[in-house]
């Protein structure tokens, strides 16, 4: 169709703003660039999601309040400190739209999920980008990057794409230095598959930081990526500012019953983490023997260094059934990062690697 020229203009702050790339999913391959759940969704959340079928002539409740009272009574809050959203993204997005006005900025790590960035480009605010070395945050460089018009501060973790973690202790510390006026917002997306010892619950942290919201989703371990639901948890004050600027049903009737049954499928979430376990184990004897660099991660993802270009990686692994996320977008143009997959999966992604090995020399 023929188009007549527009004089509409939309907001000056979108000309800053890139589309999302999300994993590619090559039809015939193994789609292991979205970090999502092998195992397929939960079977309970299934199950549930079915039965609610029959109710879908009803609108939703806007309050999620029985999934809100079980996330509640779960993580030891009050359900006025919770809330619920289309997807963690949502909820980042609320945050934004809560707090940020052009003239404020907010502060993010140089690789790290592209959200942050965006949401706060949505609403005109600048974005101050801190270096991570080796992968991680450096919170000191990010905390200086703060000032009296700084409104948000994102942190990852563990991180995607790197999967390096912040310590507990380095996470009080840097809540007790930051001033009040800025909200940080700890995305725990893969805090599931977390094990390392000193790996903080953020959830924890609640009643000591009133200026710490926690977000958690649904579509890593529940497997439930499709039906978009995450969550958050924060201050009262923090929540109602976010669920002010949120559409009433933007969480439907199958997400919300679908989350509630998932909240209790613990055989699942046992299967998944065991999985994720051996998988990390092999790929990490697999990765040293055949001589990749990669960061230790403690998420279902790794991240591994090339020596070539991205673009060669990820064809000679969809020629080996699997498709992979190449790391330019956030910052990283000689890293891939694989999700880790089922143990035939992970086989898959070796040899793939392998070949790709013996073609660079
Ligand atoms: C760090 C991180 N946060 C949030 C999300 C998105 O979560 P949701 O599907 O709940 O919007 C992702 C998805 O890949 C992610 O990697």
């Amino acid at each position: 169709m023929k188009h007549e020229e527009l004089s509409l203009r939309a907001r000056p702050a979108l000309a800053a703003l890139g589309r999302y790339h999300p994993g590619k999913k090559i039809p015939g391959t193994v789609k292991l660039s979205s970090n999502e759940n092998p195992l397929g969704p939960s079977p309970r959340a299934m199950e549930a999601v079915q039965a609610a079928i029959a109710g879908l002539e009803r609108y939703p409740d806007g309050s999620a309040l029985t999934l809100r009272e079980a996330l509640a009574e779960r993580f030891n809050v009050s359900p006025d400190e919770v809330l619920v959203g289309n997807g963690s993204d949502e909820l980042m997005m609320l945050a934004a739209g809560a707090y940020v006005d052009p003239g404020m900025n907010a502060i993010v790590g140089a690789h790290t999920f592209s959200q942050y960035a965006f949401v706060t480009r949505v609403f005109g605010g600048e974005v101050r980008v801190a270096a991570m070395p080796d992968g991680c945050f450096n919170l000191e460089a990010m905390r200086q990057r703060v000032d009296a018009h700084t409104r948000l501060f994102f942190l990852c973790n563990p991180n995607n794409p790197t999967g390096r973690y912040i310590t507990e202790t380095d996470l009080v510390e840097l809540m007790r230095m930051l001033p009040p006026h800025v909200l940080v917002v700890l995305d725990e997306a893969y805090a599931d598959y977390a094990e390392a010892r000193d790996f903080p619950d953020g959830t924890q942290l609640l009643d000591r930081f009133p200026n710490l919201l926690v977000l958690r989703t649904y579509s890593k371990i529940y497997g439930l990526a499709g039906l978009r639901l995450g969550y958050g948890f924060g201050h009262p004050e923090v929540i109602d500012a976010l669920a002010r600027v949120k559409q009433p049903f933007s969480v439907g009737n199958l997400a919300q019953t679908g989350g509630l049954a998932a909240l209790h499928d613990e055989q699942f979430i046992q299967r998944s983490l065991e999985t994720n376990r051996a998988g990390k184990k092999l790929m990490y004897a697999e990765l040293q023997r055949i001589g990749y660099e990669f960061y230790p991660t403690e998420g279902n993802f790794i991240c591994v260094q090339l020596q070539g270009p991205a673009e060669l990686a990820f064809e000679v692994l969809h020629q080996h059934g699997v498709s992979v996320r190449t790391l330019g977008s956030f910052g990283l143009p000689h890293a891939l990062r694989i999700t880790i997959g089922t143990d035939e999966q992970n086989h898959m992604v070796v040899s793939g690697l392998e070949a790709l090995r013996k073609r660079m020399g």
